[in-house]
């Protein structure tokens, strides 16, 4: 549809998590005068920063030091980090943790005063800051929410991103909007801007059981992948071992139970209180986590079961009720009390390894297309994310992100008519999505179950009736596009690695696949 209304803007931030915020804010320091707009699909609080658990990973104990940290980030990514890219994030991350500080989020210390550190899973050293005990990604959140309030950063919430706007050289030059409820910029819009960052976090709706919430439908990825950038290692979905089993078949967004859990001291067992990941890895139940994950899959085939337990009995209520109170709670809304009996717990979709391909300075494959946080793929992560470097890497790329723009000051250029990529899907076709890929292109793959989700999707394309032109319609187009492009990616990798585990290919092969998929979209498909 054509925008009904324009908006200017020097920079425009798509998402309002650690990623989006912080890019804005930082180029707001750096260049008072600029409008910087800040544009969500829902409101500013909404996406996945405000659910992160356990905390940031950075060096700052001193026994501790950057290539140990670079060493474990590299070990989880099971031979597919970037290691410059890896280098940067461990080496600024301290900092730009400082600089968080300075904006406002305040995180656990010791009695003495000193930040409090635990561990997760692959870190063989205490270096995650939490707050709130188990609450880091809503205080972060707040952080930035009051930091944006209080200064010069523009927000338009509920509103939708559809599609990059180019000029005519193929510069990305803006983005159009789908707002609701914003009252004159209402329905489908345009901002025009000399920069574009992409921080809409990531696309665990396309699963049926995930930790993201509800607004979680690949939009980033999906308009990249239209405007034509390159899209990289999409295969490597994160499961998080842990997650609180609420019964067969339960669906959308699940309770995370955090891997600090297990950091300080709690451990998997079976349904005969067998504790299965001592044999496993030489870290235990702190093995990195795709290690973990597949550990319980395969207990929970061999037992038969849907579940197994993490037990914290040892910690006492007042250490769940002190250090872990956001866990304690939701376990008793659901009837657990994780002081006297061990935690049901199973895997769920949990984060894109993956995402929208940039190089160091955050940019993508199209001049003035920026990716930040969950939606980029800087190369950090390889085939399995290390715990707490997500928050970490969207600190760190969004800072170089809003230096980068700063230095290069891209001119203004008007966009050429733009594209209208995005066909509307029935949103009734979401629920059967993140069924078939919850079949097919989850934890465990293999060619037949593979091919059978990539025809099911095939299948979901087709629309009987004319479809509304509404949030959830381009939700459930752009839900239906990253799971056709990650299920093929996940067809074409015969090899299991990482977060990518195939039945068919159950070994890691180093000689064929010791590389990145990348993936672009064109008239036929990915
Ligand atoms: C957790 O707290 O277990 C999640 C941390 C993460 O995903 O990095």
């Amino acid at each position: 549809p054509a925008p009904g209304w324009t908006v200017e803007a020097d920079v425009v931030v798509v998402g309002s998590g650690i990623a989006g915020l912080t890019v804005a804010l930082r180029y707001a320091e750096l260049e008072p005068a600029a409008k910087v707009l800040v544009v969500t699909k829902d409101v500013l609080s909404s996406g996945s920063t405000r659910w992160a658990q356990g905390g940031i990973a950075a060096v700052l104990d001193p026994r501790d030091t950057p290539e140990e940290h670079l060493n474990d980030t590299v070990v989880a990514g099971v031979g597919l980090c970037d290691v410059r890219a890896v280098r940067t994030m461990v080496t600024e991350g301290p900092g730009a943790l400082r600089r968080l500080m300075r904006r406002g989020a305040r995180f656990d210390r010791t009695p003495e005063g000193e930040l409090q550190l635990t561990r997760e899973g692959g870190h063989r050293r205490r270096r995650i800051v939490h707050a709130g005990g188990d609450a880091t990604g809503a205080e972060v959140q707040r952080a930035l929410i009051e930091a944006v309030r209080a200064g010069s950063v523009q927000v338009i919430e509920h509103a939708l991103v559809l599609d990059l706007l180019k000029d005519a050289k193929g510069r990305a030059r803006g983005v159009t909007l789908h707002v609701m409820g914003e009252g004159a910029r209402d329905g489908v819009g345009a901002v025009h801007a000399r920069a574009v960052v992409l921080a809409t976090g990531g696309m665990g709706q396309v699963y049926a059981a995930t930790t993201n919430p509800v607004v979680s439908t690949g939009d980033g990825v999906a308009l990249a992948l239209r405007a034509g950038a390159v899209v990289r290692d999409i295969e490597f979905v994160q499961f998080h071992p842990t997650v609180l089993w609420l019964g067969e078949g339960s669906t959308g967004q699940q309770p995370l139970i955090s891997e600090a859990v297990r950091g300080e001291g709690a451990f998997l067992i079976d349904h005969d209180r067998n504790r299965f990941m001592a044999d496993v890895h030489e870290l235990a139940d702190l093995a990195p986590r795709d290690v973990v994950a597949k550990a319980i899959m395969r207990t929970m085939r061999e037992t038969g079961r849907d579940h197994v337990y993490l037990d914290g009995r040892h910690f006492g209520r007042e250490k769940w009720q002190t250090r872990f109170p956001t866990i304690y709670a939701v376990c008793r809304e659901h009837g657990i009390d994780p002081a006297t009996e061990p935690i049901p717990v199973s895997p769920a979709a949990h984060y894109a390894s993956g995402g929208v391909r940039t190089d160091l300075r955050g940019r993508t494959t199209i001049e003035g297309l920026y990716a930040c946080g969950e939606v980029a793929c800087t190369g950090v992560h390889g085939a399995n994310r290390l715990a707490s470097n997500s928050l970490l890497e969207g600190l760190v790329f969004a800072e170089r992100i809003a230096e980068d723009i700063h230095e290069l000051r891209p001119s203004p250029g008007d966009p050429v008519a733009g594209p209208d990529g995005s066909g509307l899907v029935d949103p009734r076709v979401r629920p059967r999505i993140q069924a078939h890929m919850s079949m097919g292109a989850s934890v465990l793959r293999s060619r037949e179950s593979l091919r059978a989700t990539a025809k099911a999707l095939r299948e979901a394309r087709w629309t009987p009736v004319a479809v509304p032109p509404r949030t959830e319609s381009w939700e459930a187009a752009n839900l239906l596009t990253v799971a056709t492009v990650l299920t093929g990616a996940a067809q074409a990798r015969l090899e299991t690695r990482g977060s990518h585990w195939r039945e068919d290919y159950d070994t890691r092969d180093d000689n064929e696949w010791l590389g990145h998929l990348d993936v672009t979209l064109t008239e036929e498909g990915p």
